[in-house]
């Protein structure tokens, strides 16, 4: 084991397991954070299955929508473990609707479970990132954020919101070591994107060149990359993993 340690929001989640394994295989300590409405059952049996595959993960409850519950799964996961020196903002919803139906909740839980959470979980780790002059902060966007898509006009916003924030924080703690990056995956084979009605989603994969969807190991690959200690010099960029969707 090296003496960095993960925190992984969404840790439980389709990218987020795929990224918590790869981490973990390159010798970090990862904590997955979880919400699930305060429900630990899921959560605890994801680590005991993890478990049983050699992966050992602390888990950690965390609602990203509150400033107040990142305070208390920061402490958690500080004094279960230790500081952390890689964040990986991963814990993403979805609430597919056309804008002309779209209902102030379905607008409001997007904004604040994407959007909102980058400053409620980054703000309770950047200070001690500061102070020990180390950091990799990794924010999980979509090629909805940058391309656009029928049905996400909550979604895309949030998306596309994340490259100011991850930007400009770059540009702030650039000369104390710690850069912030941000990954914007396609179309990737999880529970997010089989929810999808399959005639859709069908449309969707023929506009893929690569002629598939992702698999989430795709994605947490430039993950780990990028919370390597050798990437200090990548910092306030983007890394489309989309199999040639989106172009630009
Ligand atoms: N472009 C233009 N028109 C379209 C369209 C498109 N892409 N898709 C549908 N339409 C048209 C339909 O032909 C239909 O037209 P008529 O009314 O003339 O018949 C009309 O729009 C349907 O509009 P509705 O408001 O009735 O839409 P709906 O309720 O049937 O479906 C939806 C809306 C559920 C959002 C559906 O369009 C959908 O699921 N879209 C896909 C959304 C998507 O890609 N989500 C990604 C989830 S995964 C993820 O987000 C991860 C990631 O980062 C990639």
């Amino acid at each position: 084991m090296s003496n960095r340690i993960a925190l992984v929001t969404g840790g439980t989640g389709g990218i987020g397991t795929a990224i918590c394994r790869h981490l973990y295989d390159n010798k970090i300590k990862v904590i997955a954070g979880y919400s699930h409405g305060g429900d630990a059952t899921h959560a605890k049996e994801w680590q005991q299955e993890q478990a049983k595959q050699d992966y050992e993960f602390e888990i950690v409850y965390g609602d990203v929508s509150n400033y107040e519950s990142c305070g208390g799964m920061i402490e958690e996961a500080q004094s279960k473990v230790g500081p952390i020196d890689i964040l990986v903002n991963n814990a993403g919803i979805t609430r597919d609707t056309t804008f002309k139906k779209m209902e102030v909740a379905q607008w409001e839980q997007v904004v604040r479970i994407n959007l909102d959470s980058l400053f409620n979980v980054t703000r309770h780790v950047i200070n001690g990132m500061l102070e020990r002059n180390f950091g990799r902060i990794i924010n999980i966007s979509s090629i909805n954020g940058q391309k656009g898509q029928f049905g996400q006009t909550n979604y895309s916003a949030t998306k596309a919101g994340m490259h100011g924030f991850t930007k400009s924080l770059a540009q702030e703690v650039a000369n104390k070591g710690i850069t912030v990056n941000t990954i914007s995956p396609g179309y990737v084979a999880t529970e997010m994107v089989k929810k999808v009605a399959p005639e859709i989603l069908e449309k969707i994969i023929a506009q893929i060149p690569v002629g598939r969807l992702a698999e989430p190991i795709e994605i947490a690959r430039v993950v780990s990359f990028l919370a390597a200690e050798e990437a200090g010099f990548i910092t306030g960029a983007n890394f489309a993993i989309n199999g040639g969707q989106h172009m630009y």
